[in-house]
């Protein structure tokens, strides 16, 4: 009883809990590193990764608020995950002390896995916005009591991330949402109501970008009244498949090619870690193409132009009536006769050496002889 009493102390009261392809949120306080608030509440920022592991696994997520002062850690654990152990390094920016905090998450099995999943944008919310479990219950319960009765049991959040990680360009004005895309999933099939809203909304798939106002589904109001404004051109319905939810430990869960599939978390799962590629892994550029095309392609030219040009100056040459040599005769004429004047105007100009007039060759070699 002593013993587990103090296995609680260090593992189960800190401890957290997840559920396999269920959203989880852990708040980061102040309190969590005993640091009492005291003047301003946002001078302690937070590092969490994974324990001895630079970073977090693909699948956790950090967000800082600065509404609520506090950390998130949020994220969907992957199907058979294990459980794992975080590491927050909590830092106070007025004194510069640094806190360490280990916090083991305990990853439940969910017994009814979601099959049925609808996914929504929002784009007037940002991911710390809909980590509000009382936004959460808001936006569930429109599926629940309107469009998606049959989910009243067991619907939940299975994807949350914000749309400009997934790739949104960041909002014109500051104060407005980023957009958050986010799904809820069930073990129970679409309604009639959803698959319709599917109908309606598909013309505006082929558009590059959607109008961020369309406001037309029939629809839309519900969501409005409970301060959601969705953005239609990304909602979408999607069966999750057993082999997709085991694929997506590589890749992303659903084969759908989409700007928010191809951004899917993955789950790497407990050896989540970055390991150093193999030399021989390594890709290498080949120089092949760019020799060619930057020395032998230009050389090519080149010498084809060469003889292009020398036929071409043969042809004329021979194909050269006497009138046109006669002429070029007395052009060279005239250039010859130029030089030789202005060789005389210059400085340097001299009358030409007499000739060589030493000892005959003869009469040297008789000499020699002699
Ligand atoms: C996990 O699932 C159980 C039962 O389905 C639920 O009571 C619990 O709140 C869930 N935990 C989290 C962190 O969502
Ligand atoms: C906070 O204080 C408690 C009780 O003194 C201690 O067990 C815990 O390790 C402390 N936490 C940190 C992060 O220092």
């Amino acid at each position: 009883m002593f013993y587990i009493l103090i296995l609680l102390s260090v593992f189960g009261v800190n401890a957290k809990n997840a559920n396999m392809t269920e959203l989880f949120v852990i708040p980061i306080h102040p309190q969590h590193f005993n640091w009492t608030l005291k003047g301003a509440v946002d001078e302690f920022s937070y590092h969490p990764s994974l324990l001895n592991a630079p970073d977090l696994p693909q699948w956790i997520h950090y967000v800082y608020s600065k509404v609520h002062h506090t950390g998130y850690l949020y994220g969907v654990p992957p199907i058979n995950q294990h459980n794992l152990e975080l590491e927050i390094v909590g830092l106070n920016r007025r004194t510069y002390e640094t806190r360490r905090k280990v916090l083991p998450v305990n990853v439940h099995r969910k017994s009814e896995v979601a099959k049925y999943e609808a996914q929504l944008k929002i784009d007037n919310l940002n991911v710390e916005d809909m980590i509000d479990e009382n936004r959460q219950r808001r936006l569930l319960d429109v599926f629940k009591l309107k469009l998606w009765p049959e989910s009243k049991s067991d619907l939940y959040v299975t994807f949350l991330a914000s749309a400009v990680q997934l790739g949104a360009r960041l909002p014109l004005k500051p104060n407005e949402g980023e957009g958050v895309v986010l799904r809820v999933g069930s073990q129970f099939e679409f309604s009639s109501a959803l698959i319709e809203l599917q109908e309606e909304v598909k013309p505006l798939w082929k558009l590059i970008s959607c109008p961020r106002d369309f406001k037309r589904t029939t629809v839309d109001r519900l969501f409005r009244e409970e301060g959601f404004a969705l953005d239609w051109c990304a909602f979408r319905l999607m069966t999750v498949k057993e082999t997709d939810r085991s694929l997506s430990q590589q890749h992303s869960s659903h084969g759908e090619s989409d700007l928010m599939e191809s951004h899917l978390t993955l789950g790497l799962g407990q050896n989540d870690r970055w390991s150093r590629p193999a030399k021989s892994q390594i890709p290498q550029r080949s120089y092949v193409h760019e020799f060619a095309f930057t020395i032998l392609v230009p050389m090519l030219v080149m010498i084809l132009l060469v003889v292009l040009l020398s036929l071409i100056l043969c042809f004329h040459h021979e194909g050269m009536d006497e009138a046109s040599s006669e002429y070029f005769e007395s052009v060279f004429d005239i250039f010859e006769e130029m030089r030789g004047a202005s060789d005389c105007n210059t400085v340097y100009c001299r009358p030409n050496p007499p000739p060589y007039s030493g000892p005959n060759r003869k009469q040297v070699v008789a000499e020699w002889l002699a």
